[in-house]
């Protein structure tokens, strides 16, 4: 009688662990939005080769709404806000991955124009979303001069007052900030978040070029993971900038190569807490997959294309329509179940006078894969390979976010998408893009501790060289006493052999 009820006991436990395994109640919903690229100087009579700019009396017809060589325009900044509020009012968490300033030359910017221009984004989200939480990271056009992320706190502390970021960080978050425009937090379902400033390892960026740890970012990202583990914590890491390389590009990667090792190898070594990588600028739909060893998925990152349409000035990239994404997770252990891609056909949009927002795919059903853990995603780029499956043509139409319907892609295309989304350590991905194979799989030896290789100074060279020869003469000693007192001691050595025998 006693078993019975025990045992029925162990059931019903067992049944209502397995029900909130997969119950509704763990199923949540968060928005990523990235690269706004807000230009407030967009006119509808501007002229497209300067960015929709107005100079003198130009009688251009721009779109209402934008235009592909142009970034955006308010009005598009607005819809793109106003949709996410209309799709899902209520996400548990909005991640807002960077870059909010336009395309143009730093001669026309200045440090208050940048916070202003970042504030008015910000502003946006805090006014439509009063009430949910927003992880917001910096893109590498959010400094000033672009590109060039440095340590200096004037930066990040004015990035909190005058672009309204202390509206979105707490203090805990905003103490971390200031060092380096990183932050660690956890979900009210226990998920910790780490907002990354990847633009510091940002090959463009010649405040940190040879810097070994930039703003002390590694240090910290490494003892962050340390304490996830110990408190058993799932991971997400926010940033701007992926490690690897550029897809649509053959040899465009972003990081400093120092710095991209150094990054995956943290990366690899705490894949096991991970549950998702995240990342906007490329401005593209794309994804990468990490790898440990041949054939051995751990971890991986997607790429949510851009709201602005801007056309890339890099040769061959071409444009993108505004886009919008929404994840499903599960909640206690950050798994990203699916997404939907939203996006406006900017074209359309301009003729309507109306921005008319629509799904373009829902990840999971397009790419017949379970979810968009490191497995499924390996899967799927495997099947890119072997194209009979028509996913990898697929994912070029999704990749400009149907900016180009037919796309066309040669052998050096192909090989251009594949390497980046396989390889993401610089060597491997040379290897790849060169049709070789590397031997010694993707894995560099892990750093484990993020402790600066201090230089080894130069008198230290003569330290080494004096006593290696202390040691030398030392020896030289030794074995001579050793030969002269084996004169003596030889003859009851024999003996006591003997003896044994
Ligand atoms: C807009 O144009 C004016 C005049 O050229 C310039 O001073 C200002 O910085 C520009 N603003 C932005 C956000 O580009
Ligand atoms: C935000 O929360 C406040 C207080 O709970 C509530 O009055 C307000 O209606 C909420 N706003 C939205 C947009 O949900
Ligand atoms: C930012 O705000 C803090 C606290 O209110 C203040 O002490 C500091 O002077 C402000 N800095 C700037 C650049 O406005
Ligand atoms: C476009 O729509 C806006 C409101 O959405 C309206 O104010 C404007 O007059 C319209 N323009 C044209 C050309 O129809
Ligand atoms: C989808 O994937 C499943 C499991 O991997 C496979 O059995 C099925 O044939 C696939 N369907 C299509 C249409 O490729
Ligand atoms: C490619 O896929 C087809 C059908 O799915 C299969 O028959 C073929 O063996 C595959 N080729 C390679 C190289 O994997
Ligand atoms: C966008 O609209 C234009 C014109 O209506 C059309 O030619 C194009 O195929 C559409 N693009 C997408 C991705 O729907
Ligand atoms: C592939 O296409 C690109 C761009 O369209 C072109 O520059 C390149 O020469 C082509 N490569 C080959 C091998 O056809
Ligand atoms: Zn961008
Ligand atoms: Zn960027």
């Amino acid at each position: 009688m006693e078993k019975q009820t025990l045992f029925q006991f162990l059931l019903l436990a067992f049944r209502a662990s397995s029900a909130s395994d997969v119950g509704s109640a763990d199923i949540g919903w968060f928005w990523q939005v990235t690269d706004f690229h807000y230009d407030a100087n967009y006119s509808l009579h501007g002229n497209p080769s300067t960015m929709c700019h107005t100079s003198g009396g130009d009688k251009y017809n721009n779109g209402i709404y934008g235009n592909y060589l142009c970034d955006s325009p308010w009005r598009l900044v607005e819809s793109a806000v106003n949709e996410m509020k209309s799709q899902n009012g209520t996400p548990d968490f909005i991640l807002w991955t960077g870059d909010s300033v336009p395309h143009v030359k730093d001669s026309e910017l200045n440090l208050a124009k940048v916070f202003e221009n970042i504030r008015k984004v910000s502003d946006q989200l805090r006014d439509e979303f009063p009430n949910t939480t927003i992880y917001p990271v910096l893109g590498n056009h959010d400094p000033f001069p672009s590109n060039q992320m440095s340590d200096a706190m004037q930066y990040y502390q004015g990035v909190l007052n005058s672009s309204h970021w202390d509206y979105l960080l707490d203090e805990q978050q905003q103490a971390d900030f200031i060092k380096g425009g990183y932050y660690s937090t956890v979900t009210d379902y226990g998920l910790r978040v780490l907002g990354l400033n990847t633009n510091l390892y940002y090959n463009m960026d010649k405040v940190t070029v040879m810097i070994w740890d930039p703003a002390s970012q590694f240090e910290w990202m490494w003892n962050q993971l340390v304490d996830a583990r110990q408190h058993n914590q799932m991971v997400y890491i926010v940033s701007h900038v992926a490690p690897g390389a550029f897809e649509r590009m053959i040899d465009m990667t972003w990081f400093y190569p120092e710095h991209n090792e150094r990054y995956l190898s943290i990366l690899r070594e705490f894949s096991d807490i991970i549950a998702v990588q995240i990342y906007g600028h490329d401005h593209t739909d794309s994804f990468r997959v990490l790898y440990s060893g041949p054939g051995l998925p751990v971890s991986s990152l997607l790429l949510s294309p851009a709201v602005t349409p801007w056309k890339s000035t890099l040769p061959g990239v071409g444009a993108n329509n505004p886009s919008l994404r929404l994840y499903k997770y599960n909640r206690k252990t950050g798994l990203v179940l699916d997404y939907i891609q939203y996006f406006v056909n900017l074209t359309a949009a301009n003729t309507d006078n109306q921005t008319d927002w629509q799904v373009e795919y829902q990840a999971t059903q397009e790419y017949n894969i379970t979810d968009l853990s490191a497995n499924s995603l390996h899967k799927l780029l495997m099947s890119f390979k072997n194209d009979s499956s028509g996913y990898f043509q697929k994912y070029l139409v999704y990749n400009s976010v149907g900016y180009d319907m037919n796309p066309v892609c040669n052998e050096s295309c192909v090989r251009a998408q594949v390497c980046a989304i396989e390889k993401l350590g610089m060597k491997e991905y040379k290897f790849c893009m060169e049709g070789k194979h590397h031997k010694t799989t993707d894995i560099p030896p892990t750093t484990h501790h993020p402790k600066p290789h201090k230089k080894v100074p130069q008198y230290m060279f003569y330290v080494i060289g004096t006593l290696a020869f202390v040691v030398v003469i030392l020896f030289v000693v030794i074995m001579m006493l050793c030969i002269s007192r084996r004169r003596h001691i030889a003859p009851y050595r024999r003996f006591s052999t003997s003896l044994n025998a």
